[in-house]
């Protein structure tokens, strides 16, 4: 593996979650794989799982790591090309990305959508920039548009729950929220779900269909009840709209996840990245019941970052 932008760059899904799975059992199996070698992780916004699993994972392979918060900590990045630096930005991103790229042979990477222009989040502007201009292996910490480290601990957590012999049944439901977030997670998680052996059904209430490139061949509802019938697992996640862009359209409290909710499915497991903002998005009920896999998928993140970083070493 070059890069880990998403999961076009899984040669192989199944191979990635055994990695993992390894990695879990034996930490410090492969620690000879990053001796004398450094990741550098980048955060342009906030982080508490991506910037503790990553790190974690980078010194469980051997490898030295250096942590910046560009907010507050570095110079204002600017990110367009061909423009009079005479604003607030101190520093263009293509000699900061070349800088770091100098001192690391790893660079993690966060950087959410500006939902300023559809157009350019969608291009993954500055993902791309790092990628074109540090020289080195780049692994997203969540972009603009998706989050593939969380989205393959997503997959590890269903591998380990999933009942035998029975393909799941997966749900990925939009839920309320006070504030404008991105769809990165919802993207992802389908997108990688649209790769697995699962049933997926997503449900949103009308105006919140994400990008048709993500949802892929998953059955899409309006009626949450419905899509709910019979989960294995219900995936929860709040996204702006996609069309028109970065909008709210909704604040329907009735898409909160209940244990009344949760009782339609098939005894399923709450799933959900975190942060959550309780009694918002999910009742405390169903949050500290034994339904809820929330901490199980965040300790995953762990995993899934090593399985990651394993694979870019062995290149
Ligand atoms: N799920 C997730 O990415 O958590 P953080 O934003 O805290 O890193």
């Amino acid at each position: 593996m070059k890069h880990f932008t998403s999961v076009k760059d899984v040669e192989n899904i199944d191979k990635l979650v055994q990695d993992a799975l390894e990695l879990k059992s034996d930490p410090l199996k492969y620690q000879h794989l990053g001796t004398g070698k450094t990741m550098g992780i980048i955060f342009l916004n906030p982080s508490l799982r991506t910037r503790l699993s990553t790190q974690k994972a980078a010194r469980n392979l051997g490898m030295d790591v250096m942590v910046m918060n560009f907010t507050g900590e570095g110079w204002n990045l600017e990110t367009q090309d061909g423009v009079i630096m005479d604003g607030g930005s101190q520093e263009h991103i293509k000699e900061a990305a070349a800088v770091i790229g100098q001192y690391c042979d790893v660079i993690g990477i966060r950087s959410f959508p500006s939902f300023e222009s559809r157009e350019e989040d969608y291009n993954e502007k500055i993902l791309n920039d790092f990628i074109k201009y540090a020289g080195c292996p780049v692994v997203s910490l969540e972009s603009a548009t998706l989050h593939p480290l969380q989205s393959l601990a997503d997959i590890i957590t269903i591998e380990e729950l999933k009942k035998e012999g029975k393909k799941p049944k997966v749900v990925l439901s939009w839920a309320p929220h006070p504030r404008r977030l991105p769809q990165a997670v919802a993207n992802s998680f389908a997108q990688w779900m649209n790769e697995v052996d699962v049933d997926l059904v997503i449900t949103h209430p009308e105006g919140y269909d994400l990008s048709p490139e993500f949802v892929g061949h998953a059955e899409v509802t309006n009626n949450q009840d419905e899509a709910l019938k019979d989960a294995d697992f219900v995936y929860v996640k709040n996204w702006s709209t996609y069309e028109p862009y970065g909008e709210i359209k909704s604040q329907d409290a009735s898409w909160q996840i209940t244990k009344e909710k949760m009782d339609l499915t098939n005894d399923g497991k709450f799933m959900h990245c975190l942060p959550v903002r309780r009694n918002v998005i999910v009742s405390d009920e169903v949050l500290d019941s034994d339904s809820s896999v929330v901490i199980q998928e965040a300790g995953n993140r762990e995993w899934s970052a090593s399985a990651v970083l394993k694979q870019i070493l062995e290149q």
